[in-house]
């Protein structure tokens, strides 16, 4: 069973930090894990997106969302269906920013034997919750890499946490980010079909986000660990000076594990949807196939007869028929 399987994975990414910080490995990892780890994100993903950027795509896929735009006496829609470049930039934010063809998700249900269709928002929600949230925490710990810290960090912060529960105050994006990341598990969990076509690969992701998360909120609210040690720590990997400070605890071992196997993870699967969309034709190339001939660079040479030949070789017997003609 692929759940039972990422379980292993998950109590193996938290074991073996917890046993190598009592072990007193913390050059390894403090050090040498993360900063590998960092290595084979970059690598991986510029790699699969020079692989994609460099794959020839001749043709434009029209989605049929949106009237394409033709002939000028019928409305075109230019968010769903763009012709110009402007229209694709539109489409492309709506997509990045909301989630907009998610929103179009529908269930299907047997009703009397028929198959019906209805609406449902519940993964559009917590997809785009979980994915706001985790940007928002990223952004947030800006302030553990800079000195001074980043006006947007301390923002995002304060706006975070305006409701100001508790000492230190609880962030509204972890309760976010722990939420959909448990409504995201559960769904694969407890809805048989989804549950059909979970792969390990789809519940690793997640089951390390949770744990990042947790040992995060452990570390903030319950065993408290040192932030200055932490921001040398981070100084050191972005200045190529690897430095060892004291008071790093077992949990932010753990917490920093957890992030370094998400990055190994990141190029290898699925959550490379993060620079796969941009370079998507479905969402990248404007629709204008009817306005335009795209002729496919590497086919074989053909000898065409385009319409215009057509007419010209036969308008006489056209206008004979009373067929309607171009040029008269
Ligand atoms: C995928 C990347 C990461 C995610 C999703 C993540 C998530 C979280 C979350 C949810 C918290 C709880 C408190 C908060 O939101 O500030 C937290 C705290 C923390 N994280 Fe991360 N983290 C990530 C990467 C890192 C890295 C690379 C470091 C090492 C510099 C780090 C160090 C810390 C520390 C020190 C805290 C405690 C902050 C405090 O006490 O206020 N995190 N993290």
């Amino acid at each position: 069973m692929p759940i039972f399987a990422s379980l292993l994975f998950i109590v193996i990414a938290i074991l073996f930090p917890l046993f190598a910080a009592s072990a007193g490995w913390h050059g390894l990892l403090g050090i040498v894990i993360p900063c590998a780890a960092w290595a084979v994100f970059v690598f991986g993903f510029v790699w699969r997106v020079v692989v994609w950027a460099r794959s020839p795509v001749p043709f434009r896929i029209p989605v049929t969302s949106g009237q394409q735009r033709s002939l000028s006496w019928i409305k075109a829609d230019a968010a769903e269906n763009p012709s110009g470049r402007w229209g694709v930039a539109l489409r492309m934010f709506l997509e990045v920013a909301l989630f907009r063809s998610l929103f179009r998700n529908t269930r299907t249900d047997l009703y009397k034997g028929r198959p019906v269709y209805g609406r449902t928002k519940n993964l559009w929600l917590f997809g785009w919750l979980f994915h706001a949230s985790f940007l928002v925490i990223l952004v947030r710990h800006l302030r553990l890499f800079s000195e001074p810290v980043v006006p947007m960090a301390d923002t995002l912060a304060a706006v975070d946490g305006m409701f100001e529960i508790g000492v230190p105050t609880l962030y509204l994006s972890d309760l976010c980010l722990l939420a959909a990341a448990a409504f995201l598990l559960l769904r694969r969990i407890v809805i048989p079909r989804v549950r059909y076509i979970s792969l390990a690969q789809d519940y690793i992701p997640l089951l390390l986000v949770l744990c990042i998360a947790g040992s995060g909120l452990l570390m903030r609210h319950f065993d408290k660990i040192d932030l200055v040690a932490v921001k040398e720590l981070a100084s050191g990997w972005i200045c190529f000076v690897p430095t060892l400070p004291e008071g790093l605890t077992a949990v932010f071992f753990v917490h920093l594990f957890c992030v370094s196997a998400l990055l190994v993870w990141f190029p290898l699967g699925k959550l490379m949807h993060m620079g796969g969309v941009f370079l998507s034709p479905t969402r990248n190339l404007a629709n204008d196939s009817r306005r335009r001939r795209h002729v496919n660079p590497w086919n074989a040479p053909v000898k065409v007869h385009t319409y215009e030949e057509y007419e010209e070789e036969f308008r006489n017997q056209m206008k004979a028929v009373g067929l309607p003609v171009d040029k008269e």
